[in-house]
């Protein structure tokens, strides 16, 4: 790196960074290891261009490169998502979810998302969110029981509050979302249907979920969890009007110049996402997830829903290991086994403290990790958790946490074998 030589402090963080990476478990279900190509092109020359408009459109000479490089972009992501428009330009997810709202909403719309403890995204109505300023936001809930997103009682919520739009889609989902549900109670009550798939889009784009291009009218993501792109956003439509609406909400609407180098970044992932070998990927976070979710159920664990269809899990700290959700992400990171607290559904905690933890496994498959893995991993959270001032039982699981990443070794940048 010439970091080292021309900016030592900054080349000794970046360096810090890696080390981290490589030495702990990562399950943070949002993040994941993008392969060296992504990150070639993400750190290419195409960050030097200022590119604002579209294709063919653009307010900058010397675009005729870019261009070329946003329309693989978007050819590439209208055939893994079988969509007719995109926009690839959104610099993040929640910019991609402010383009969709603006697209079809009204400041003061009505709106229906789910509840944010039971697993909504801050941009689907957080009151300091833009989205809980903007508009008026109305959430639905999980079932008590089965802890899966109550249909009925939606379809009642939307009949009584007749929203303008119902989002679908969820930061910390563990099962399948009937879309079709959802657009059937969307067209009982006159409302337009959006999908946040930012978490399962790489599930949907391996046809593992059902695609939601084919219920919504509008669908937003993140290219950056599931998917293993670069960090951003994307917004994808099957209707010509709003794809017109949202290329002028994004640009001049929200945004100035592209970031072009990200755009290319994008196009790599996209194209990787269209191989098999991705597929087996997918298939790959799946299986670990189910077998990490059994393993704490048979370790005497609440698993939110009894156990997930995607690529995360929610874990009930409280009633096992009687601690906080905070107190269990802390101690875990004592022993480099990354996650993040998590409400659970009609949680008793705060959000800042909550009673369980998230748990996910994309980043570790794409390091290699198989379900005996991620088996042994659910082990060693065990064993923290019920012995949370052991100091003997900290330094084992982290010499296996040691073994485990050393033999899974971020050897940048290479993709899951
Ligand atoms: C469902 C969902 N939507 C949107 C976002 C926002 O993405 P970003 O952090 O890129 O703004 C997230 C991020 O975690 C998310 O989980």
């Amino acid at each position: 790196m010439i970091l080292q030589k021309t900016d030592k402090e900054l080349y000794d963080i970046i360096q810090e960074e890696f080390e981290r990476q490589q030495s702990h478990i990562e399950l943070i279900a949002s993040e994941n290891f993008v392969s060296e190509a992504v990150l070639e092109a993400d750190g290419s020359v195409l960050t030097n261009k200022y590119a604002e408009g579209y294709p063919g459109k653009r307010y900058y000479g010397g675009c005729e490169f870019v261009d070329k490089a946003e329309d693989l972009a978007i050819e590439r992501i209208k055939k893994l998502f079988n969509v007719n428009y995109a926009n690839v330009q959104a610099h993040s997810g929640s910019t991609a979810n402010m383009a969709a709202y603006r697209a079809i909403l009204q400041p003061g719309d009505k709106v229906l998302g789910m509840a944010l403890d039971q697993g909504g995204h801050l941009t689907h109505g957080h009151p300091l969110s833009f989205s809980g300023i903007d508009y008026e936001f109305y959430p639905y809930f999980v079932d008590k029981d089965t802890e899966t997103i109550d249909y009925d009682a939606l379809e009642e919520k939307a009949l009584e509050v007749k929203p303008k739009l119902i989002v679908a889609g969820a930061s910390a989902y563990p099962r399948i979302i009937d879309f079709k549900r959802f657009k059937e109670i969307c067209d009982k009550v006159g409302a337009l249907f959006m999908v946040d798939m930012a978490h399962i889009a790489g599930l949907v784009a391996a046809k593992l979920h059902p695609n939601p291009c084919e219920y919504a009218d509008i669908v937003t993501s993140t290219t950056h969890k599931t998917l293993r792109g670069p960090r951003g956003g994307i917004v994808l439509t099957n209707d010509e009007e709003i794809a017109k609406n949202v290329n002028r909400v994004v640009f001049p609407g929200i945004q100035g110049g592209p970031l072009m180098h990200i755009i290319a970044a994008k196009a790599a992932a996209f194209g990787e996402a269209l191989t098999d070998e991705f597929i087996e990927y997918q298939k790959q976070v799946v299986k670990n997830a189910h077998v990490f979710a059994q393993k704490f159920i048979d370790l005497g664990y609440h698993v939110v829903s009894n156990g997930t269809d995607n690529h995360l899990l929610l874990l009930d700290v409280l009633s096992k290991a009687k601690m906080s959700g905070k107190k269990a992400e802390n101690l875990l990171d004592q022993a480099n086994i990354t996650c993040n607290k998590n409400t659970i559904p009609y949680d008793t905690k705060k959000p800042f403290i909550t009673s369980g933890i998230r748990l996910g496994t994309p980043a570790m498959t794409t390091r290699g990790f198989r379900e005996n893995d991620f088996e042994e991993v659910a082990i060693l959270i065990d064993m923290i958790l019920m012995n949370p001032e052991d100091e003997d039982i900290l330094k084992q699981v982290k010499a296996r946490v040691k073994v485990l990443t050393d033999k899974y070794p971020l050897n940048y940048y290479k993709p899951t074998k």
